[in-house]
């Protein structure tokens, strides 16, 4: 075989499908049902990007904030969609990962594996950085007391030593993973549903100061301002995809990950739509600061009241918010890598499973020392863009991976077809390379580096270590 062909070698769908659950020592248990999934989509996706983003975003577009949310939206339901017909084919816990092994090829898949790493394990680290701010401006609200910020933030951030809260958060979600995957998704779900009260919650209140005049002009900053903003926003819509790194341990994975990945961003642009639109009413756009950390829903429900409890119940909720997004996240870290290590590209450790717990245990734990010294250590403002791009470029690999797929394998059997095929997945990466062409170069040189750093170790182990290219050594 050639080099070329090594590379770029595909591994059977059904040969992904029949290894799935199966690690070393152990298998993963089947436990989670079609709600458990949509909400853990919802819990990875619905977090920061709401209760902060909405803030900068607002300034670059008016009102019609609430546009650039639903263009975000359309471009991630492209996407979606492809998801959905992929997870419903190949529903193994790789997610994008193991889609592109099956369609593009061993690097592809290795490519799209590392930026998911940029998906999952940076960005979670990125927001667990951001929790000690909320725990702070909550415990101020309730007891006029905050944490040092020795403590609170990261180093090189004005008068912090080591995140310990980003730490604490990444251990709290490590231990109730270690518990099990079961328990993760219930305590996952209290979150989710705590978070989405908390936004009605918010919508009430803000729509009892509803102001109609301050929807007029609608769109000051015109088109531009409102795909700038959209750009923006699309953070918050990163996550849906959460439930395909599910697929081994769903009780009935072909039928309700497609479900659980579309429903989940109805869920979520629902509710988007329906913040920005109160939060619009609620304040002038032109009060909005693009600069303000604070968390900015807190202080429109505050201004809507002319009291500070609705604040706290707020930031109560982003608390939770936040919680819910690491620990779903860091759950889709450890199944991904337990399916690139099955395949040989990480090291084995991380496909081994405890026959007790049905937890892949020391996968979990070096996920998580990882995230909590990248948390704890690094200022991680600027990787939110950087988790962006990854992201996307997954994304785009999905779109493209349907078209193989459907043209390599039409008969495979598909539990969920993208409508106006070829259409939707042509667009929906076409989509994901124009979001991607509005980051800013910084972001691109950030990601032209980690795909060298990637290519590097692929060439150093998984080259070597792969089971697909030991075969046929
Ligand atoms: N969508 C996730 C958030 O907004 C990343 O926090």
């Amino acid at each position: 075989m050639t080099l070329a062909q090594r590379l770029f070698r595909t591994k059977p769908t059904e040969r992904i499908v029949a290894e799935g659950g199966h690690g070393e020592g152990g298998e993963l248990r089947r436990t989670m049902s079609l709600w458990q999934l949509t909400l853990f989509s919802v819990g990875a996706t619905l977090g920061t990007g709401i209760f902060v983003i909405l803030g900068q975003a607002v300034p670059k577009a008016g009102p019609a904030v609430v546009l650039a949310f639903v263009l975000a939206a359309i471009t991630a339901l492209f996407s979606a969609l492809s998801y959905a017909e992929l997870a419903g084919t190949i529903p193994v816990s790789g997610s994008s990962y193991s889609y592109a092994y099956a369609t593009l090829g061993e690097l592809v898949a290795w490519i799209c594996g590392w930026c998911l790493m940029l998906e999952y394990a940076v960005s979670v680290a990125a927001v667990a950085v951001g929790w000690g701010e909320y725990l702070n401006s909550f415990l101020h609200a309730l007891f006029g007391v905050t944490l040092p910020e020795a403590i609170t933030r990261s180093p090189g951030q004005d008068g912090g030593i080591v995140n310990v809260a980003a730490i604490v958060i990444v251990l709290l979600a490590t231990w109730l993973l270690l518990y099990g995957a079961s328990e993760s998704a219930m305590a996952n779900a209290v979150f989710v549903l705590i978070k989405i009260v908390v936004l009605l919650f918010f919508c009430v209140v803000a729509f009892s100061a509803f102001q109609s005049g301050n929807f007029a002009p609608f769109a000051p900053m015109g088109v531009a301002g409102i795909t700038a903003a959209a750009s923006q926003v699309f953070f918050s819509y990163i996550g849906f995809d959460a439930a395909s790194t599910a697929g081994e341990e769903a009780k009935n994975p072909k039928r309700d990950l497609p479900l659980a990945i579309i429903i989940s961003l109805a869920i979520v642009t629902v509710v988007y739509v329906l913040v920005a639109a109160a939060a619009i009413g609620a304040m002038p756009w032109t009060d909005f600061n693009a600069e303000s950390t604070e968390a900015s829903l807190a202080h429109i429900a505050d201004l809507a009241v002319g009291a500070t409890w609705p604040g706290l119940i707020v930031s109560f909720g982003a608390v939770i918010a936040i919680a819910s997004v690491v620990l779903t996240v860091i759950y889709g870290q450890t199944r991904i890598l337990f399916a690139m290590s099955r395949d040989g590209l990480v090291p084995r450790v991380f496909q081994r499973v405890n026959p007790r717990r049905q937890v892949p245990i020391a996968n979990t734990l070096i996920v998580a020392a990882f995230i909590s010294v990248l948390a704890g250590l690094v200022p991680l403002g600027q990787l939110a863009e950087a988790t962006s791009i990854g992201t996307l470029f997954a994304f785009a690999i999905v779109n493209v991976g349907v078209l193989v797929l459907r043209y390599r394998s039409p008969e495979l059997p598909r539990s969920f077809r993208v409508p106006l095929f070829p259409a939707t997945p042509v667009l929906g990466a076409i989509l994901c390379a124009v979001v991607m062409a509005g980051l800013a170069g910084v972001t691109w040189v950030a990601f032209g580096l980690w795909m060298l750093l990637g290519l590097i170790c692929y060439f150093l182990y998984g080259y070597g270590h792969s089971r697909l290219n030991g075969e046929v050594r």
